[in-house]
């Protein structure tokens, strides 16, 4: 349910896009650029996928995505530069895909570095956060335990998909068929490469709650771990 949740925000996040902001990490090039490959072999396969990774959409593994007051960029980005001194590179392996909804994705695993990262971001930008975004649908119709820690985690973080809920992943394809998905992903065995993180950046939130390709706000390189 959680993993449905998850896309349903996304979903949600499309409709509005002006503030909302993607802090996400990008992955290396050789990841991204297979990445990119595959999300063609993707388009060819259905041409109905609204993920264009090699035009469009940026590859990426979001850490955090909420709405921001406007005009606080400058802020954010300084919160940001701070967090994130300590961190080093590291790595990230991507591991089984899965067709949730709409989406096609590729989970990650969960290394320490990349909860802290997330964990810390959240933790150093919450309070710039738009205090009046409108509860989710979705969250209202959970059960009640899941209801309850998923609306007290909106409430404050403006995200549902933080701390214990972050949910990494790489979003591969999104179709609104289902099975679509399903025959887009079962088409190209992705296997389980690793990527180096290096990367941490910002960027203007897209369709299906993306982040765009070229127009980031702002980013930021990990000290690289040798
Ligand atoms: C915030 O900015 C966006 C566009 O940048 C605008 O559409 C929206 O109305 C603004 N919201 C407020 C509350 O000023
Ligand atoms: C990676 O995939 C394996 C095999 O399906 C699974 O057991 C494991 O929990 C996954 N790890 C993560 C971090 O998703
Ligand atoms: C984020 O804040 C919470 C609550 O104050 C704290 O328990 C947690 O350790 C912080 N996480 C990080 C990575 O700083």
């Amino acid at each position: 349910m959680s993993k449905m949740s998850a896309l349903l925000f996304f979903s949600l996040v499309s409709v509005v896009l002006c503030d909302y902001r993607n802090i996400h990490i990008k992955l290396d090039a050789e990841t991204e650029a297979f990445v990119v490959q595959a999300n063609d072999v993707f388009h060819r396969i259905c041409p109905s996928d609204d993920i264009d990774l090699r035009n469009k959409e940026q590859p990426h593994i979001t850490l955090y995505l909420t709405d921001f007051v406007n005009g606080t960029d400058a802020e954010l980005i300084s919160a940001i530069e701070s967090a994130i001194n300590q961190f080093e590179s590291f790595d990230v392996g991507l591991n089984n895909t899965v067709a949730v909804g709409q989406y096609g994705m590729w989970q990650t695993t969960i290394p320490r570095p990349l909860q802290d990262l997330s964990d810390l971001i959240v933790n150093a930008t919450f309070h710039l956060v738009n205090p009046n975004q409108a509860v989710p649908e979705w969250i209202k119709n959970l059960p009640a335990d899941e209801r309850e820690k998923k609306l007290a985690m909106f409430k404050k973080y403006g995200s549902p998909n933080v701390f214990s809920s972050f949910q990494p992943h790489v979003t591969l394809c999104w179709d609104q068929s289902h099975n679509n998905v399903v025959r887009m992903l079962s088409s190209v065995p992705l296997g389980h490469p690793t990527s180096r993180i290096a990367t941490v950046a910002i960027a203007h939130v897209g369709p299906h709650g993306t982040a765009l390709r070229g127009e980031d706000i702002a980013s930021f390189s990990l000290s690289q771990f040798p």
